[in-house]
C-alpha cells in the first residue's frame, strides 16, 4: 500500500551507512570503552554508578561513544536524509496509503483523546514530535525501528521469540491476549498471524503507530486483532478473562506511577491463572553498564529508563496484586547472553507474573 514511496538510493545508503557506524559502535567501540574503565578502575573498584561516571568523566572514548549514541539516533531521524525528513516529502503518498479503508472491527481510534502530560512532554528516542503528533509518525516509526537494536538486523526475530516465550511459560489454552504499547503492530503480529485462533488486541496511545499496525493486518487480512486507542492503565477493555497481558519496550517509556497503573490494569484484565510478561530493559548488577544504561537513557532521550531502573518492579506487582513474579534474562539473538559476546546490548530483561486462581 505505500508502494507509491519510490526506493532512493542516497536515503538507502545514507541509513545504511548509519546503521554500519551504529554497528561499529557497539562492536567495536564498546570493548575499548569496556577495557578503558578497567585499566582506570584496576586499583579502586567503583561500587556506584555515581563513582564510575566521575572516574570515566574526562575520558576521551567515554566521550566519543556518548557523542556516536546521540548523533547517530539524531541524523537517523533529523539528518541530512533522515526519516522524518525524507518521509515528510512523501506525507500525500502516505497519508494516501493510510486513508485507504481498513475493515472496521481493525481499530478503534478516539479523536478526541487526552494523551497523558508525560507523553507529550519528551520526543521520545528522539524522534522529533514523539511517535504521536505527525500523522505519518507511525510509519516514520515502523521505518525506524529497523535499526533500534542494530546487532537484530531484523526487529521481527525479536517479536517471534519473546511470542513463543510467552506461549511457553502458560500452563494454559491461549485464546485471548492483550499487547500493551502496540506501536506499529510489530509485537502484536506474531500473536495474530501465527495463532489464528488466539484474539489479539493491541492497545496504544498514538493514533499515527495504530493506524500503520491496522493497515498491516489488513494487508494480512487478519480476522483476529483489533487495535484500541487507550492507555494502558486504563484501556476500557472487559476485565477478568485474558490469558497472556504482554508488553514490549513500553515500560521504560512511562514514570513509575503509570507503571503502577499499567500493572494494576493487566491484573484486572487477566483471567485467573493467566500470565503477565513484560520485555523491558533492566540492569542492576554491573556498576559499569548501569552507568552506561542510564547515559543512554540521556543521550536518547528516554527520561523513564532510569526511575524503572531504580523501581522494586517485584513489589510494584505484588501491590497490583500479583503473587508470583519473575525477573529472566531474555536472549533477543541466538548468544547474546553468552560472556563471549563483548558488544553493546540492551539489556533486555523478561519481567512475568501470574495471576493466582
Ligand atoms: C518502544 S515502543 C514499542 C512498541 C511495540 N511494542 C514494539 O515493540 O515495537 C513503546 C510504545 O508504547 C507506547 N506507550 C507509551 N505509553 C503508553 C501508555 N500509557 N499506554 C499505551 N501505550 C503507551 C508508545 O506510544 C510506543 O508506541
Amino acid at each position: 500500500m505505500f508502494e507509491d514511496i519510490p526506493a532512493n538510493r542516497e536515503f538507502d545508503a545514507y541509513q545504511s551507512f548509519l546503521l554500519d557506524c551504529k554497528l561499529a559502535w557497539t562492536r567495536q567501540l564498546f570493548p575499548v570503552l569496556r577495557d578503558r574503565f578497567d585499566v582506570a578502575a584496576r586499583d579502586a573498584r567503583p561500587k556506584t554508578v555515581r563513582d564510575v561516571a566521575a572516574l570515566m568523566e574526562d575520558d576521551t572514548t567515554a566521550q566519543m561513544f556518548g557523542w556516536f549514541e546521540r548523533h547517530l539516533q539524531r541524523m537517523k531521524y533529523s539528518g541530512l536524509r533522515g526519516l522524518t525528513v525524507h518521509y515528510d516529502g512523501y506525507r500525500e503518498e502516505i497519508l494516501r496509503a493510510l486513508d485507504s479503508a481498513v475493515p472496521e472491527h481493525l481499530l478503534e481510534l478516539h479523536p478526541d483523546f487526552q494523551q497523558p502530560e508525560y507523553y507529550t512532554s519528551v520526543d521520545i528516542h528522539q524522534h522529533p514530535g514523539g511517535v504521536w503528533s505527525d500523522e505519518i509518525a507511525g510509519f516514520v516509526y515502523e521505518r525506524g525501528a529497523q535499526s533500534t537494536a542494530p546487532m537484530l538486523k531484523k526487529s521481527q526475530s525479536l517479536f517471534h521469540r519473546m511470542t513463543a516465550e510467552a506461549l511457553t511459560r502458560t500452563d494454559r489454552e491461549v485464546k485471548k491476549v492483550v499487547d500493551l504499547g502496540c506501536g506499529w503492530g510489530g509485537s502484536t503480529q506474531p500473536y495474530y498471524e501465527d495463532h489464528p485462533e488466539i484474539d489479539v488486541t493491541g492497545v496504544e496511545l498514538s493514533a499515527p503507530c495504530l493506524r500503520v499496525a491496522a493497515l498491516r493486518a489488513a494487508e494480512l487480512q487478519a480476522q483476529n486483532v483489533r487495535y484500541k486507542q487507550a492507555d494502558a492503565s486504563d484501556t476500557g477493555l472487559d476485565g477478568g478473562d485474558t490469558d497472556i497481558v504482554t508488553s514490549t519496550m513500553m515500560l521504560h517509556e512511562m514514570p513509575p506511577s503509570h507503571i503502577k497503573g499499567v500493572l494494576r490494569e493487566a491484573h484486572r484484565l487477566l483471567a485467573p491463572g493467566g500470565l503477565s510478561i513484560h520485555l523491558d530493559f533492566l540492569m542492576h548488577n554491573d556498576p559499569f553498564k548501569v552507568w552506561v544504561h542510564h547515559g543512554h537513557s540521556a543521550r536518547n532521550n528516554e527520561p523513564f529508563m532510569v526511575p524503572l531502573n531504580g523501581m522494586d518492579i517485584v513489589a510494584a506487582h505484588k501491590e497490583a496484586g500479583f503473587d508470583d513474579v519473575e525477573i529472566v534474562p531474555f536472549e533477543e539473538f541466538d548468544g547474546s547472553l553468552s560472556p563471549d559476546n563483548t558488544a553493546w546490548r540492551f539489556p533486555w530483561t523478561m519481567i512475568i507474573a501470574r495471576k493466582s486462581g
